[in-house]
């Protein structure tokens, strides 16, 4: 497993080193996108995906899902040190392709797909995962909606937005630093 870590995190460097992800996530911003804060691209620290694996507790048959994924580190890093199965859906057309052929190298089980988030099924995933510290009151209200298709037992795990949803249970919060500044974390698990 160490081997395939170190793999992971040179693979990921050679792509996005000294900043890149930024860039390419600037220049591969779809053109129907162009202009929407909505897709300001920022990184998970390794630290809060350790706590998040640590609070779901996800097993190797489950299913994480990362609605905006960004590099696919975390999925990637999921699916290798968790054995679970990732799928992280992605408008930017270079990361998806990226993150697709590191899982193939590393023999992940992780796949992502070029899609809005909004037009995927939320219903398979036992943990979700979404940056949503820039999204508008618009996208608030819609995945809120969306929260109604996830399955019972599932974890939902937001950022800076509490959601208020029926059957949508807070279990805890926190705040972390991101590579943006400050955000709180939002801790659900679906009871119906
Ligand atoms: C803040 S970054 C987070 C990346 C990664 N999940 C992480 O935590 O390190 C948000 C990512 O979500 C993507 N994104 C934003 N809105 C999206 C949408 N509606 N559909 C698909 N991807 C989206 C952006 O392109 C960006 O790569």
């Amino acid at each position: 497993m160490n081997i395939k870590l170190y793999i992971l995190s040179w693979e990921l460097w050679k792509k996005y080193g000294w900043g890149r992800a930024y860039q390419a996530a600037l220049r591969g911003r779809p053109e129907n996108y162009k202009g929407r804060s909505t897709l300001t691209y920022g990184e998970t620290p390794r630290a809060v995906m350790e706590k998040i694996k640590i609070w779901s507790q996800i097993a190797p048959d489950q299913l994480f899902l990362e609605l905006g994924s960004g590099t696919g580190l975390f999925s990637l890093w999921l699916a290798l040190s968790t054995q679970c199965k990732s799928i992280g859906v992605e408008l930017v057309s270079e990361f998806v392709q990226n993150s697709n052929a590191i899982a193939k190298k590393l023999s992940l089980s992780a796949q992502f797909v070029e899609l809005d988030i909004f037009e995927y099924s939320w219903s398979e995933a036992d943990l979700i995962y979404l940056t949503a510290t820039c999204f508008s009151d618009d996208q608030i209200v819609k995945i809120a909606h969306k929260c109604k298709e996830i399955k019972k037992g599932a974890k939902f795990v937001i950022l800076t937005h509490q959601i208020k949803v029926e059957q949508l249970e807070l279990c805890e919060m926190w705040v972390e630093e991101f590579s943006w500044g400050v955000s709180t974390i939002f801790l659900y698990t679906k009871t119906q």
